[in-house]
């Protein structure tokens, strides 16, 4: 089969927000506790920071971490991960039935955030939590001392400002599993509060509200439109969610999923441009897609009131890493309006990171995630794509061939990144550039498979990675290359 995909830099869809490669980093089974913080482990440093996790999440690049979760914000005290270690208290986690020791809190949280050069996006327990305690969390983390909590900071070690400019204003309120769910209304209008208290504290910080948990809610995408119109003007983004699966085992149709990623993003943009038309809004309100990962294999809240339990320690495989290429494209398809995005989670819960006491592994997935973060940059570019059709259960027609690109018009640097989505079927794919031509490729990487089951372990660490390639030469504006059946293939120029 054959494919062509026409590029032009001046034809750009948006400029790419850094932030859109981040992650959650949630108090949730072992992706704090053996995770990121482990002073047991012989690969501790003396902050009890584990090196080696260190080390792969500054290779994925990270530029926000979403924290304290997740499920688990919505009981959240803020001020129990605060104070001196010996003195936090030990408490029943209500969302993962799990301990919650405290012992990695917020001034350690903002230590490694800040040591990954990541900025840090606080979730705030609109749940259990009320209006008064997510002021007071702005006070601490960004008033200057003389007032309370903020010298409550200083107390504590910190007396400069952190300055967080991300929060969220809850999470997955929408959902019946969340505590203390709400209806749209009553979510909007506590959200709304929220927001109004905070930004007295500090008009500098930048807020998203929660949109739906998923597409198969009920409520969706009404709860979307209810929360946008009551408050759209107090708020900077808005937030999707959403875990893909090959749940009945049809490749054709899991690996078609970017169709449904882009939909869905649709679906939320127009619920945007809809409120802000009821409103008579001047406003702009961007998408903060902060959950959104691979996750069906495995299932479980329960953590049996263990400290750091195993829970949703999925192992992902080819087909995985395949999706998390296509769903990062969509992020780039969709530049315009998708400013920030977060996989969840980032160590050992659904993570691209595993971790036991003396080793990690990285998953299939940590290569798609690690190649666009560091090379997607500038603006994503409208491609033109022609390229096979084929019909699936799920989605309809799909092409064979999922693209996007970027192009710096400051560095002058552009990057390519196509899935073949066939099982069988190599893509000769033909690159044309309308406009200016790259003088030739300066580096290229491809993930591909015949097993799109393979993964890694422990004791197979490189079944699946993301391996060098030889370098297509351009024939004037143009190339060809020929994608194998289930591959990821990024060009840089
Ligand atoms: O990432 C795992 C969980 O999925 C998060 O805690 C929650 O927000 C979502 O339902």
């Amino acid at each position: 089969a054959t494919a062509t995909v026409f590029l032009n830099t001046e034809r750009r869809i948006g400029e790419i927000s850094p932030l859109i490669f981040g992650g959650l980093a949630e108090h949730m089974g072992r992706c704090i506790y053996e995770g990121i913080y482990d002073p047991a482990s012989p690969l501790a440093d003396k902050r009890g920071f584990r090196s080696d996790v260190l080390r792969a999440l500054k290779d994925i690049n990270y530029r926000i971490l979403r924290y304290p979760g997740g499920n688990f914000v919505s009981g959240h005290r803020w001020q129990d991960g605060t104070g001196p270690r010996s003195k936090r208290p030990r408490r029943r986690d209500l969302a993962w039935r799990s301990v919650e020791t405290n012992q990695f809190g917020l001034h350690e949280f903002m230590e490694f955030a800040q040591e990954l050069g990541a900025l840090p996006m606080w979730a705030v327990n609109l749940g259990t939590g009320t209006i008064q305690d997510a002021a007071d969390l702005v006070e601490y983390l960004n008033l200057p001392v003389g007032t309370s909590f903020s010298d409550l900071r200083a107390e504590n070690g910190q007396k400069k400002p952190y300055g967080v400019q991300y929060f969220c204003l809850g999470n997955e309120m929408d959902g019946p599993w969340q505590l203390g769910h709400m209806d749209a209304v009553a979510y909007a209008d506590k959200a709304r509060e929220a927001a109004k208290l905070m930004k007295l504290m500090d008009p500098e910080i930048k807020l998203v509200a929660c949109g739906s948990s998923n597409t198969d809610m009920a409520t969706y995408p009404e709860w979307d439109r209810t929360v946008l119109e009551r408050m759209g003007d107090e708020i900077d983004y808005f937030s999707m969610h959403a875990y893909a699966g090959n749940r009945t085992d049809d490749t054709d149709s899991f690996l078609a999923s970017s169709l449904h990623f882009e939909d869905h993003a649709n679906t939320i943009a127009a619920a945007i441009r809809l409120a802000k038309a009821k409103n008579r809004s001047k406003h702009d309100v961007y998408l903060s897609w902060d959950e959104w990962n691979v996750w069906y294999k495995t299932e479980g809240d329960n953590g049996n009131w263990q400290e750091a339990p195993h829970l949703i320690e999925e192992v992902f495989n080819l087909e995985d890493a395949l999706v998390v290429a296509q769903w990062l494209s969509t992020f780039l398809r969709k530049a315009d309006i998708i400013k920030i995005a977060c996989i969840a989670q980032i160590v050992n819960v659904i993570a691209p990171i595993m971790t036991k006491k003396d080793a990690l592994f990285k998953q299939t997935t940590f290569y798609p995630l690690m190649l666009f973060s560091n090379h997607a940059a500038g603006h994503s570019l409208d491609l033109l794509v022609q390229a096979p059709v084929h019909d699936t259960k799920m989605y309809g027609g799909a092409a064979q061939l999922d693209a996007s690109a970027s192009f710096d018009t400051e560095t002058g640097r552009g990057a390519l990144f196509l899935v073949n989505r066939s099982q069988t079927q190599s893509l000769d794919v033909t690159l044309k550039w309308e406009d200016v031509a790259p003088e030739g490729f300066t580096q290229g990487w491809q993930m591909s498979g015949h097993d799109p089951k393979a993964h890694n372990s422990f004791e197979q660490p490189d079944e699946v990675t993301a391996h060098e390639i030889e370098l297509p030469a351009l024939d004037g504006p143009q190339t060809t290359l020929s994608l194998p059946p289930l591959s990821f293939t990024v060009l840089l120029s």
